[in-house]
């Protein structure tokens, strides 16, 4: 694997699963495999867990961390081509991104959409200059669109859970937040689910907040959250902004949240999300102090997604 920034990068996602599961029994399996390599870990925006599981993962495969903070500690970047730039941006990606690729074999990158202009967002505007201009390969710790360490990280928890010898059901239902937020865990969730097909996949949403059709082609979609619900052995609860009124919050859907007796025909559903969390406000305290919740299993198992993806990106570089 040359890069990870969508799972389009993953020749066989199984086989990505099987290995993070193989680094949890063992995390040290090959800790010497990123000995002398460096790196960098650039956050656009806030992160606790993503930035965390992968310091700890990096560090298991021996590698040195390096975290950078882009707005806090560096310069403010410029990313338009052409910028005349007497503006508040101090360095231009074109010219700071090299010098990352000389520092670092590895570099993670985190940017957010600005939620205004769609073209802009779905083209991973910022995420793509970096990969041009670096020179090194870049994981994705969430970009404008998608956070495929996260889902890669889902599928991981929904396989340990399901034993069963059927495909098990799971439902990606939306949920209500207080802020506008990105639609990249759904669609990234859905990309995932949908490759992976080892899985019966529902979506549930009120009207309005239909997800880009590339991402959830294969899936079940419908208004109706209790039907969704029937029958579930995992749901998946995700507030995301509209993207067709792109980046707005259509109206007040509070009775979206998930409460303990939307689950009383589902299959003793297993509940996940991606946190941080609005509690009573997405998900029911009551349903999160459960022995349902998987939330902090999933957490948890973000260090063993990170060490696999990149150990994958170690072994095909020291090919080259
Ligand atoms: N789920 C997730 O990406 O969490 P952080 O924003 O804390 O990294």
């Amino acid at each position: 694997m040359k890069q990870f920034i969508s799972v389009e990068d993953v020749p066989d996602i199984q086989h990505l699963v099987n290995k993070a599961l193989a680094y949890k029994i063992n995390p040290y399996l090959h800790s010497t495999l990123g000995n002398k390599k460096r790196m960098g870990l650039l956050f656009l925006n806030p992160s606790m867990r993503t930035r965390l599981s992968t310091q700890v993962a990096a560090q298991q495969l021996g590698m040195e961390v390096v975290v950078f903070n882009v707005g806090q500690d560096g310069w403010a970047l410029e990313f338009e081509e052409g910028a005349i730039m007497q503006g508040h941006t101090v360095e231009h990606i074109k010219d700071a991104a090299p010098i990352l690729g000389k520092y670092f074999n590895v570099i993670g990158v985190r940017t957010f959409p600005g939620l205004h202009n769609k073209e802009e967002d779905y083209a991973e505007f910022y995420l793509q200059q970096i990969i041009h201009y670096a020179g090194v390969p870049i994981i994705s710790l969430e970009s404008a669109t998608l956070h495929p360490l996260q889902s890669l990280t889902d599928i991981i928890t929904i396989q340990e859970h399901f034993k069963e010898k059927r495909k098990p059901k799971i439902v990606l239902t939306w949920a209500p937040h207080i802020k506008a937020l990105p639609q990249c865990v759904a669609n990234s969730f859905a990309q995932w689910i949908t490759q992976w097909n080892q899985a019966d996949f529902v979506i549930t949403h009120p009207e309005g907040y239909e997800l880009a059709e590339n991402f959830t082609k294969g899936a079940i979609i419908t208004h109706n959250q209790t039907e969704a619900l029937q029958d579930a052995d995992f749901v998946y609860v995700k507030n995301w902004s509209a993207y067709r009124e792109y980046g707005k919050v259509l109206g007040n859907h509070s009775n979206w949240m998930l409460t303990m007796d939307k689950l009383q025909h589902t299959n003793n559903a297993k509940i996940m999300h991606c946190l941080p969390v609005r509690r009573n406000i997405e998900i029911s305290d009551e349903v999160l102090d459960s022995q349902r919740s998987l939330v902090t299993e999933q957490a948890a198992n973000r260090v063993w997604a990170a060490q696999a993806v990149l150990s994958e990106i170690l072994t095909a570089s020291s090919h080259e």
